[in-house]
């Protein structure tokens, strides 16, 4: 039995007062929910991340990245290692997210040197894969996305998938309200389970798959009643803190 994560992405939005204001609310809608069931974690612009991991002692809410350097150290100007974030107390690095794919131009190879390097440091990848609108038209979803994955396969191992986490996150679905149906979602997380099991039942069983696009309260638990849906990445409804512990409860 697989346990269920949520994640917020909070993207580049917050300043100190208004994060200590939402972590506050977090912790406290927060408190009764079992922690032996729901992994949650929260990832902050990285110069808040101090700031929320010492907000967060104590509690069972882990602190992760937005991004990371495939480099651990060097002439690498505005950069951000795995052990930098590993010393502040991170757990979480998310990789891959499609607006790094888009509008910083990274590659499947920059995305797998990024898995690498995170978990070289003893952090779990959250690596997004996600079709864009064009491709879900033209057929070539369940294609793409394996592409994605086998990239970081191939790079990473097989093996190294079990200590990460996959997030499909179809760029259709991310800030537009346009939520894929859980029947969408299902059919291309039950493709990934498939890819991954081809290689490793033991690592297709285990791994944590989470959706992300427009999850919010009212369409979580409907996302979270199918088979290979395991929680999710959340974007806009994770800046308010009512809207994500409702998603945490559903999972
Ligand atoms: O990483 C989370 C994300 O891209 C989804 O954003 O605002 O659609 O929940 P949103």
């Amino acid at each position: 039995m697989r346990r269920s994560l949520v994640v917020g992405n909070w993207k580049m939005h917050g300043s100190a007062a208004s994060i200590d204001t939402l972590v506050t609310g977090l912790q406290q809608q927060l408190a009764n929910l079992p922690a032996d069931q729901t992994d949650i974690a929260v990832c902050p612009p990285f110069v808040f991340i101090p700031q929320v991991i010492s907000q967060l002692e104590g509690s069972a809410i882990a602190c992760g990245a937005q991004n990371v350097s495939d480099q651990q150290e060097g002439a690498y100007t505005g950069e951000i290692s795995a052990t930098m974030l590993a010393e502040l107390g991170c757990q979480y690095v998310i990789v891959g997210h499609s607006e790094r794919r888009t509008l910083m131009a990274e590659s499947d190879a920059d995305i797998a040197a990024k898995f690498t390097a995170v978990q070289s440091q003893g952090l779990t990848p959250i690596l997004c894969v996600g079709e864009s609108l064009a491709q879900r038209e033209a057929g070539e979803t369940l294609s793409w996305i394996e592409q994605q994955i086998k990239a970081v396969i191939a790079v990473a191992g097989i093996e190294a998938m079990a200590a990460s986490v996959i997030a499909y996150e179809p760029i259709w679905a991310i800030g537009t309200g346009k939520t894929a149906s859980p029947e969408q979602a299902q059919e291309v997380h039950a493709h990934i389970r498939q890819v991954l099991a081809n290689e490793s039942q033991a690592v297709a069983g285990a791994l944590q798959l989470l959706y992300g696009g427009s999850v919010k309260a009212d369409n979580a638990a409907e996302l979270f009643g199918k088979q290979d849906i395991d929680g999710a990445l959340v974007g806009g409804a994770a800046l308010k803190a009512a809207d994500f512990a409702a998603i945490c409860m559903a999972a």
